[in-house]
């Protein structure tokens, strides 16, 4: 067991080392209007700049609204960043998408663009409150889950819950949940997040991310990942931590597909996600194949211990189950057979004090595990008192025979001599 533990540890190591953690400000998309424009140079333009480095001067807060009112339009724009990400990588992430809108929508009077950690929006109109759901972006994990349908359930069961937390605050504070949940058949972990801008109510943001999860539905079923953003919430599942805290993640490899009336984006299955898979396969395979030799192992004895028993009492055998005690019950009640516990020895091995779990005190006869003399005297003794309810009789509990163990429990009963009787010559001793 030992070298197989290593064996793993080796594998994780390798992995370490192959793909070490990275950080990486990843775009995903941006969709410009394309039926509301300006004229280059207009006042519009310079509104939009003044309110574009004002989102990108704010670097202490992860999500801020503005208006830039000039001598055109009144500009409106917001940026949100990821519930989980750090002041600082959120800074750089609105830093980068302030610098890259101009030029993506040079002449857009409406835009959105997404970023990994963050988005940043703007529009000639007020929307500030206002839930929208479109434009929309799709993307997912080409491959395939192996149990599709119980996945799926699963990872709605667990996005319903994440959507739930997500939306919970109140008016103006932060709407962001992850959860991570083991999905037991797939013997996998199922990572979820769900997140709304935060000038929602609870009710929209709700209502924004039942129809985010709907179109996960649409685009993402039976896949091993997938995300659905809007400009007011989205959602995503993966089987990786894609949030923070983060183990090591893959760098995505994004392949884009368009739809109609959206824009989807695939996310390759990277190496290192092979390697984690292998790596996991690999370690799930030795558990399994320890709990199968454990669980053999412990079949075999309780089948030998049977075998011994219809051996020694035949028919008797089922009759006496309600006395029988198991070896590890009585090692328990002498604290392992302890010198402290023991009481003497006699013809046929040792005798000790034990006391039940029920606080029992009993005396303990340990025949001899060297000599089968006494074995036909512990048949006899056990089927006899038994049977017989004599007074005279110190009452015998029950008896333990496991594998070279055999072992007789009788009340203890300390003003009584039981000297005789448990050390005597014969187990069967009526007084
Ligand atoms: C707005 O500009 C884009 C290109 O910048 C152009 O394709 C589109 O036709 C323009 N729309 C209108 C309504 O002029
Ligand atoms: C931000 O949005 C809220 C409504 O959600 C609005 O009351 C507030 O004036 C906006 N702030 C700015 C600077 O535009
Ligand atoms: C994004 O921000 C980082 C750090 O601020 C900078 O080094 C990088 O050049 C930026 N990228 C773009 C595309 O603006
Ligand atoms: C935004 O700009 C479009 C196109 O220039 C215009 O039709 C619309 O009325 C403007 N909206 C607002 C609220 O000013
Ligand atoms: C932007 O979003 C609109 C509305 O969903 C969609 O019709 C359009 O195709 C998108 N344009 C681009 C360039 O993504
Ligand atoms: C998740 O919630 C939607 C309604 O918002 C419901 O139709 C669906 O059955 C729920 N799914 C699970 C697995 O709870």
């Amino acid at each position: 067991m030992a070298s197989s533990h290593k064996i793993v540890l080796l594998f994780f190591f390798i992995a370490f080392l192959l793909f070490p953690p990275t950080q990486a400000q990843t775009h995903i998309t941006d969709n410009c209007s394309s039926n509301k424009n300006f004229t280059a140079n207009s006042a519009f333009q310079s509104d939009r700049a003044t309110l574009l480095s004002s989102l990108a001067f704010n670097n202490a807060i992860d999500f801020y609204n503005d208006t830039a009112v000039g001598r055109g339009d009144t500009v409106y724009g917001l940026f949100m960043c990821r519930g989980d990400v750090t002041l600082t990588m959120c800074h750089q992430c609105v830093g980068n998408a302030t610098q890259g809108l101009p030029s993506a929508c040079p002449v857009s009077k409406e835009a959105i663009v997404w970023y990994d950690d963050c988005l940043v929006r703007y529009s000639n109109r007020s929307f500030f409150s206002t839930v929208a759901i479109r434009p929309r972006f799709v993307g997912w994990n080409p491959e395939n889950v192996f149990l599709p349908a119980s996945f799926m359930r699963t990872v709605y069961d667990i996005m319903n819950k994440t959507a739930d937390e997500a939306a919970k605050p109140a008016v103006g504070q932060k709407k962001y949940a992850s959860t991570a949940r083991g999905d037991i058949l797939a013997f996998q972990t199922v990572y979820c997040l769900a997140q709304c801008t935060p000038d929602l109510s609870p009710s929209d943001c709700r209502w924004c991310l039942s129809e985010a999860i709907r179109d996960l539905n649409w685009c993402c079923d039976g896949r091993k990942g997938g995300r659905v953003l809007y400009p007011s919430c989205n959602v995503r599942y993966e089987l990786y931590r894609f949030y923070l805290p983060e183990a090591p993640t893959p760098t995505p490899t994004l392949a884009i597909v368009p739809l109609p009336g959206s824009q989807v984006i695939g996310k390759g299955q990277s190496t290192r996600t092979v390697v984690i898979v292998v790596v996991s396969s690999v370690g799930g395979f030795l558990i399994f194949v320890c709990l199968v030799y454990y669980l053999l192992k412990s079949l075999i004895k309780t089948r030998r211990n049977t075998v011994l028993r219809q051996k020694y009492f035949g028919n008797e055998t089922n009759n006496l189950e309600p006395l029988r005690f198991s070896f590890a019950t009585i090692e328990a009640a002498t604290n392992k057979f302890s010198h402290e516990n023991c009481l003497g020895q006699g013809g046929f091995g040792r005798v000790y004090k034990g006391v039940l779990s029920n606080g029992q005190e009993v005396a303990i006869k340990r025949l001899s595990k060297s000599s089968d003399q006494g074995a036909e005297e512990f048949k006899n003794e056990v089927l006899l008192i038994a049977k017989l309810q004599h007074k005279n009789l110190v009452a015998l509990l029950g008896f333990c025979i496991e594998e070279r163990e055999k072992v007789l429990i009788y009340e203890y009963v300390p003003n009584k001599s039981l000297d005789n009787f448990l050390f005597g010559l014969t187990l069967l001793n009526p007084f």
